[in-house]
């Protein structure tokens, strides 16, 4: 018998923890305490930190410190800090924090659209469609989300036509990257791989990344069936921390330190060093009063590390 998995060398890790994971906490998590763990974040070797997020205060207090957090990290060169973008108010406030990387977001679902950035797909667009000018004048770099792309807590199953639909409109305003979230993590990975064989018809495969929310434990193994589909960028949350205020019942995304463990263990390279990766994450879990939600962070010490002899 023999096998054969086609995988990379080297996989980009894309780390949302400080924006995906805490805007969901229901206890604020002090400023200084959120860049303390984006500096740490900034040591463990991650070259993309999603780091927070301009959106309306009144929809998302947990991030209503955007300007003070990002105004204090410590940006390392050589990792980028994209930060959340909804609208013209949020893109002046990133601008003025000095961001140089912005995230734009739009979902596969008018309903969760309206719930979550209270506009529809075509709507939200015409906001973005300013954002993005803005961006390309000020020589700010684009990352785009498209959400529930496996589907939504409103309308159940989603077309991954709207998805393919919505992914392209996002390269056409100019993204580098595309990100495709399972926001409620209903997918599986032979629905994770027609969505894509859906998207791939419209935008180039090596501008895609995957998001997975693990609510049904399925990221994993998603997140596998993507890298050979030939996906080479994963997001992932430290520690587990995550969810969407506007998805109930979605939980954390993809712990981060059992990415990096799967990926190690298969001999592809992320440039991670694992072990500072998972004292970020014990570090901010210890401060909100709680064992991180990844398998790895929870281990201890002595039996983190496996050694194969074959
Ligand atoms: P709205 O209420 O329709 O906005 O919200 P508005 O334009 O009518 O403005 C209302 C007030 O908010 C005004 O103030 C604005 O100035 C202010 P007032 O005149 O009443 O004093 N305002 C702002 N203030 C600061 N920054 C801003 C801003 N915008 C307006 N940017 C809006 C529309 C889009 C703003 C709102 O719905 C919103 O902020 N939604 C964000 C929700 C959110 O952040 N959700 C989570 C992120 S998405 C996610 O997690 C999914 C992802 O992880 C991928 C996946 O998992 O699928 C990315
Ligand atoms: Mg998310």
């Amino acid at each position: 018998m023999s096998f054969s998995l086609t995988l990379p060398d080297r996989v980009k890790v894309v780390e949302v923890g400080a924006r995906d994971g805490l805007q969901n906490e229901p206890d604020p998590v002090p400023a200084p305490t959120k860049v303390e763990f984006i500096d740490r974040l900034s040591g463990t070797g991650l070259a993309c930190i999603e780091a927070t997020s301009f959106v309306s205060p009144t929809w998302i207090p947990q991030l209503a410190d955007a300007g003070e957090v990002f105004r204090a990290i410590t940006r390392k060169p050589g990792v980028s800090y994209p930060v959340l973008v909804p609208n013209e108010r949020g893109m002046e406030r990133a601008l003025e924090a000095g961001a140089d990387t912005i995230a734009i977001f739009n979902a596969a679902s008018d309903s969760f659209n309206r719930k979550n950035i209270n506009a529809s797909i075509d709507d939200a667009f015409k906001r973005l469609a300013r954002v993005a000018e803005i961006a390309q004048a000020e020589n700010v770099a684009i990352r785009g989300y498209v959400s529930c792309v496996l589907g939504c807590p409103y309308e159940g199953e989603i077309d991954y036509g709207v998805v393919a639909r919505v992914a392209a409109t996002m390269d056409a305003m100019g993204c580098y990257e595309i990100s495709l979230g399972d926001t409620i993590g209903v997918g599986t990975p032979l629905r994770a791989c027609r969505m894509l064989e859906a998207v791939v018809r419209d935008v180039s495969l090596d501008k895609l990344a995957v998001h997975f929310h693990d609510t049904r434990g399925q990221a994993l193994a998603n997140v596998l069936a993507s890298l050979e589909f030939g996906v080479r960028t994963v997001d992932a949350s430290v520690a587990g921390l995550g969810g969407c205020p506007y998805a109930e019942g979605a939980s954390g995304n993809l712990a981060t330190e059992d990415l990096v463990y799967m990926l190690h263990g298969m001999e592809i390279d992320t440039g991670i060093d694992l072990e500072a990766l998972i004292a970020a994450g014990r570090y901010i879990t210890g401060q909100m009063g709680r064992a991180p939600a990844s398998r790895l962070g929870r281990l201890p010490e002595g039996r983190r590390r496996h050694r194969y002899t074959t």
